[in-house]
């Protein structure tokens, strides 16, 4: 049984060499992603994919925590292994999404507000009696015509460091995700503008509500384009950006910062963190907490199929490798043709 020490926990989450992996899609995401595959799904496909993952050989030299979702918390492996405890034991930090998803505000058109609130002061002594030893809780900020609002960024912030504190106060460490999407049509400045306000309002209520920084870790958007906006931006210019508007709002008391990889191709997502990580020195880690970005190859190569659960766990292995280099600028383009 690991401790619960937030501070020690925090700071091996954000490990040198190592990230997180987000596993912990909802029940309506994840039909998503096994509907991609033409994978029904049923509890135990979901059960058998969240497996071929958290069993791949290797994994924890790169992989130091992976966030589950409620439902996976509760389940186990063939050999009735709770995953919990299989994650343990091969060094690997089972943590939680706690967040009950992004919910209309009300009074604006548009955006959202993340709920979960309510009751989870208990929600959170059962997980930790189920073994979670973090936690995650994701606010979305859109980029559009006259949004973001001042109001949907200060009610996510607010909803974020109540839950942080919460989170703390269980002996877990959170996870705090504000993540301004890449969708839409604005300019790299654009979201450089919003990240850092939003990241400026966040890091005020942490600190309104005495969120102990050593005990917490960051999950923030990169500074991208919009996916539709017409001139992208080259890898350097991305990390640059990204790491000026974090070291403007990130104090150096946070030990670490966990991207989200948010619609990037795996490859963008472990060449931008790569980057990112040549700009040093710098105050805080920077590592990676990726979903899609850790997973889409997996998916694709398993396909719901018995018989490629190897070839899954062989491309899960490779983007978890490829990560891992990327925590040092030590990953280069060609490794990914090498292992094709
Ligand atoms: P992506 O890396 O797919 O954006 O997912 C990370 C995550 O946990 C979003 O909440």
């Amino acid at each position: 049984m690991t401790g619960l020490d937030i501070v020690a926990n925090a700071a091996k989450m954000v490990a040198p060499g190592r990230g997180i992996l987000a596993a912990d899609e909802s029940t309506g995401t994840i039909q998503k992603r096994l509907d991609g595959i033409g994978v029904e799904s049923t509890e135990d496909n979901r059960r058998a994919y969240r497996q071929l993952l958290f069993t791949t050989a290797g994994a924890e030299a790169h992989i130091s925590g992976v966030i589950l979702f409620d439902e996976t918390l509760r389940q186990a492996a063939d050999d009735g292994t709770p995953f919990s405890k299989l994650l343990l034991d091969k060094d690997i930090l089972p943590g939680i999404k706690v967040d009950k998803g992004a919910k209309d505000l009300a009074g604006s058109l548009g955006e959202k507000v993340t709920e979960g609130l309510d009751g989870l002061r208990e929600r959170l002594a059962e997980y930790v009696d189920l073994g979670a030893t973090f936690t995650k809780w994701r606010a979305v900020i859109d980029i559009g015509a006259g949004i973001p609002s001042r109001y949907c960024i200060e009610a996510n912030a607010h909803a974020l460091a109540r839950y942080a504190a919460l989170s703390q106060e269980a002996g877990l460490v959170p996870i705090v995700e504000p993540e301004v999407l890449m969708d839409g049509d604005h300019d790299i400045e654009r979201c450089r503008e919003v990240t850092e306000e939003t990241l400026q309002v966040t890091f005020d209520q942490l600190a309104n509500q005495r969120v102990l920084l050593e005990g917490m870790v960051l999950k923030p958007n990169m500074v991208l384009p919009g996916k539709k906006c017409a001139s992208q931006n080259s890898v350097e210019e991305v990390a640059e950006m990204t790491v000026k508007t974090l070291r403007r709002r990130v104090p150096a008391a946070v030990p670490g910062i966990a991207f989200l990889s948010g619609g990037q191709s795996e490859e963008e997502a472990t060449a931008h963190l790569n980057a990112m990580n040549g700009l040093g020195p710098l105050p805080w880690e920077l590592s990676f907490s990726y979903g899609r970005a850790l997973q889409a190859s997996a998916l694709q190569a398993w396909g719901g199929k018995a018989d490629a659960v190897a070839a899954g766990q062989a491309a899960f292995a490779h983007r978890a490798k490829m990560n891992g280099l990327a925590r040092s600028g030590d990953y280069q383009a060609d490794m990914e043709r090498d292992a094709a």
